[in-house]
């Protein structure tokens, strides 16, 4: 995906150095968290988790933190929330989406089925509530449960505009800001709380995470038409396949001349995958990927004014340099 701002392609590497040390114990609390004398769950949750992923949730949420001044354990506990609760949406969302490659590997749905994949995401959600009641804090478990709610509703919500080729930007923004954003927010929302910020500073921070997470989905409903299939770990085309109409096709289905624009409803309402380079002919030729990117790099734009009012420092400017990340990466 190539960059629409003039500004540099933000470096991930010398953010995450920041946190690196932060990001191990992170990684390594999720490890021994994993565990379950059960040993298919063992072996699923492993799999996915082994696998990689950027860990750009958890590393949020030390830096919301980090740019108030906060570090410790109870940061390093609900990153590792914040990752399982992402990592089970993804084995629940490769069932439902019926993909097969993510991370670089075959999907756990592909080699374990979809019944284990279902129910080790279950195990993966359950485990995250163990380990934020653990910090004991009504406040984080309020933030945490109506976070898990609202992505529940946001993937419910998109089920109901499968092969609707009606769906349009605005139904389009209410999916993603409860399947991606709201997870983005409360990551660094939670970053705020720990840091004991005032009420209008993790407004601040939460206002940051949504746009960015708007922002993060938009890039990847891009890329799931223009990336290349193996920096990105994932098929293309998946989206089209399932019959979800995403931004770019959004945008080529509402300015494309009437006879293209029959033809990619019925493509939508048949979720046919096989008219992939159709879809992208006509998504390039009414310019929908450039206005997806550039719509995503308004949400960039807006997440790093909500930073306006913060003390200038090091962790400050790499939540900065995300926002640019977002709109820029290739996987
Ligand atoms: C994938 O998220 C799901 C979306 C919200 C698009 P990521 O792209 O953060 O997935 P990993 O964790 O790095 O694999
Ligand atoms: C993001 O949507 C799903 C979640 C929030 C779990 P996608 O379906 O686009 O995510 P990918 O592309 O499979 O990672
Ligand atoms: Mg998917
Ligand atoms: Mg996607």
């Amino acid at each position: 995906m190539h960059t629409l701002t003039a500004r540099p392609a933000a470096d991930l590497r010398a953010i995450q150095a920041l946190t690196a040390e932060d990001m191990a114990a992170v990684d390594a609390l999720i490890r021994r968290r994993l565990a379950s004398d059960v040993v298919l769950v063992n072996q699923v949750a492993e799999y996915i988790v082994g696998a990689g992923g950027k860990r750009l949730r958890p590393m949020l949420l030390l830096l919301a933190a980090g740019a108030l001044g906060h570090r410790g354990p109870d940061a390093h506990q609900l990153a590792a929330v914040i990752e399982f609760i992402h990592t089970a949406t993804l084995l629940h969302d490769d069932v439902v989406d019926e993909s097969d490659l993510r991370r670089g590997r075959r999907t756990a749905n592909a080699v374990f089925g979809n019944a284990a994949s279902v129910l080790v995401g279950d195990f993966l959600y359950s485990r995250s509530f163990q380990l934020m009641v653990e910090l004991d804090r009504m406040e984080v478990m309020r933030i945490l449960a109506d976070t898990t709610n609202r992505i529940a509703e946001g993937e419910v919500l998109q089920l109901l505009h499968v092969r609707n080729p009606d769906t349009d930007e605005a139904a389009y923004l209410r999916v993603i800001e409860r399947k991606t954003a709201v997870l983005f927010a409360a990551a660094t929302r939670l970053g705020a709380l720990l840091a004991g910020a005032p009420a209008a500073v993790c407004d601040a921070l939460h206002d940051y995470g949504l746009h960015l997470g708007y922002a993060f989905q938009i890039a990847d409903d891009v890329l799931d038409y223009a990336a290349d299939a193996e920096a990105l770990g994932k098929n293309l085309g998946d989206d089209l396949a399932e019959g979800k109409a995403t931004l770019p096709l959004i945008h080529a289905i509402a300015h494309s001349d009437a006879t293209t624009r029959r033809r990619l409803r019925e493509i939508v309402e048949a979720g046919e995958a096989a008219a992939l380079d159709e879809v992208v002919a006509a998504i390039r030729a009414t310019g929908g990927l450039d206005y997806s990117r550039r719509r995503a790099l308004a949400y960039a734009e807006a997440a790093e004014r909500a930073l306006e009012g913060l003390a200038e420092n090091a962790h400050v400017a790499a939540l900065r340099g995300l926002a640019r990340y977002a709109v820029t990466r290739d996987r």
